[in-house]
């Protein structure tokens, strides 16, 4: 992390707008990224780049992103989130010379959407400063009249949500989920060691991005928090996050602390376990929460095999999975005080990858009709090369079978602002999401 902390560097921000504004005492009180994003007091792009001079931030205008990404082209369109629609883009060496990744994806605030400057400002505050290998870079920015953009390094294998419950990609191999559990972990711990603690809020599959070699890089960080200060044990607020990701207390009290990330990440194990989302509408009553039905088994060596996910075809480690189960019972115990911090996450996870019992090649062989020699392809495909290709019948029927409707996101954000619960659905969530992060 930069040497600048969090307080410093954000109340720097603030001072500089009150002298020039004399404003009221109540910014000077602003100390962290979450008071900006909650303050509705105005904060110019030249205060921004300022404010950022340190951090090696590029500054965009709108222009340069629209050459950048052929005029925010179909062909270039990667997704949509809450924020807005995401545009891969090639940076000339002409535009910004000796730029380290001149792929980069381009993510525009939808302007529909009433607050979403909050949610941009938070991400270039946090990920204008941090810096660690599993954290997304952000290049740069675009504050110009209207328009917000974030300009980050290209992730090639896009989000785990897709590799994890998109049918038309092969299944993860149990190494690489063990490498990504590992990652995720790493990228939380560093957040939650920072010598000015930060929460992430939103952690889950689809912030969860996969660099060429499944390296894991965070993405996202509109919600994050700034941990409690001094004797505070916790920050009060809004609840937000992720239908399934959230945990239970925070939903329930607003009381955020880190081991709020923890739960969220115990969840995103037992995915990356089960290959099956959190919340899956399409399942049986008792299954459609995948941590109420997993939950008994995750703790119990002779029943997790019933959690894990069928694609593996029990190619993982016994062993591997009975520790990653274990722990991510834990992470996911009711009682925050009872989960384990990240870094023993990180030590409890790592160790596993060097785990050799994984029965390779334990079917027996058949004769190669068309079909097994393109399953055995497929196979490697799932580690080397775009993962575009599907040949495996087998698998793609059995998902199928699972997922009969798994272009469907099942997934919802929750906005609690008072008493008021609202659920909204993953094609609405940017417009909604928006005007409840108002203030
Ligand atoms: N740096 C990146 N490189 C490549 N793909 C990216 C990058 N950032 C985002 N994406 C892709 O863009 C799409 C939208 O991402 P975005 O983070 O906006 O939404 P989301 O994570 O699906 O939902 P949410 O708004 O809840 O975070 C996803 O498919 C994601 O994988
Ligand atoms: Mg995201």
């Amino acid at each position: 992390m930069s040497s600048n902390s969090w307080k410093s560097f954000l109340t720097g921000c603030w001072a500089k707008s009150v002298e020039n504004s004399a404003t009221s005492p109540r910014k000077l009180q602003c100390s962290s990224s979450s008071d900006i994003s909650n303050s509705s007091a105005p904060f110019s792009p030249e205060d921004l780049s300022l404010t950022l001079a340190g951090s090696n931030l590029h500054v965009f205008t709108i222009g340069e992103l629209k050459a950048v990404t052929r005029n925010f082209s179909m062909t270039n369109f990667i997704g949509s989130g809450g924020f807005g629609p995401v545009y891969k883009g090639y940076i000339d060496d002409k535009l910004r010379p000796g730029l380290k990744e001149p792929h980069v994806a381009v993510k525009s605030l939808d302007l529909d959407g009433l607050q979403g400057h909050r949610e941009w400002l938070a991400e270039v505050i946090f990920l204008g400063q941090l810096r660690h290998p599993h954290l997304v870079k952000l290049i740069g920015y675009c504050c110009e009249d209207e328009h917000r953009m974030l300009v980050y390094e290209y992730m090639p294998r896009g989000s785990l949500e897709n590799h994890l419950f998109k049918r038309l990609l092969a299944s993860l191999p149990w190494s690489t989920r063990l490498k990504i559990a590992v990652g995720a972990a790493k990228g939380l711990a560093f957040l939650h060691e920072a010598e000015k603690p930060v929460i992430y809020r939103d952690f889950k599959a689809s912030n969860i991005l996969l660099d060429s070699d499944y390296t894991v890089k965070l993405s996202d960080f509109g919600l994050a928090k700034d941990g409690p200060q001094g004797d505070n044990t916790h920050v009060t607020t809004r609840v937000m996050g992720t239908r399934g990701y959230a945990a239970p207390e925070y939903v329930l009290t607003g009381h955020l602390t880190a081991k709020s990330d923890v739960y969220s990440f115990g969840v995103v194990l037992l995915e990356l376990l089960a290959g099956r989302r959190c919340v899956d509408k399409t399942r049986p009553n008792r299954q459609k929460n995948l941590v109420d039905w997993a939950r008994p088994y995750l703790n119990n060596s002779d029943k997790i095999s019933r959690v894990m996910d069928p694609n593996l075809d029990g190619q993982y480690s016994s062993k591997g999975a009975q520790k990653a189960a274990a722990i991510a019972y834990k992470c996911l115990s009711h009682n925050p005080k009872s989960r384990p911090n990240m870094t023993t996450v990180v030590e409890t996870l790592e160790p596993l990858l060097n785990l050799s019992d994984v029965p390779v090649g334990s079917f027996v062989y058949v004769a190669p009709t068309e079909r097994v020699a393109e399953d055995t392809k497929a196979e490697k495909l799932d580690t080397e090369t775009e993962e575009k290709h599907h040949g495996h019948h087998n698998r793609d029927r059995r998902h199928k079978q699972r997922f009969p409707n798994s272009v469907i996101h099942s997934e919802v954000t929750l906005h609690r602002d008072g008493n008021s619960l609202y659920r909204n659905s993953h094609f609405r969530r940017s417009l909604r999401q928006n005007q409840e992060r108002g203030a």
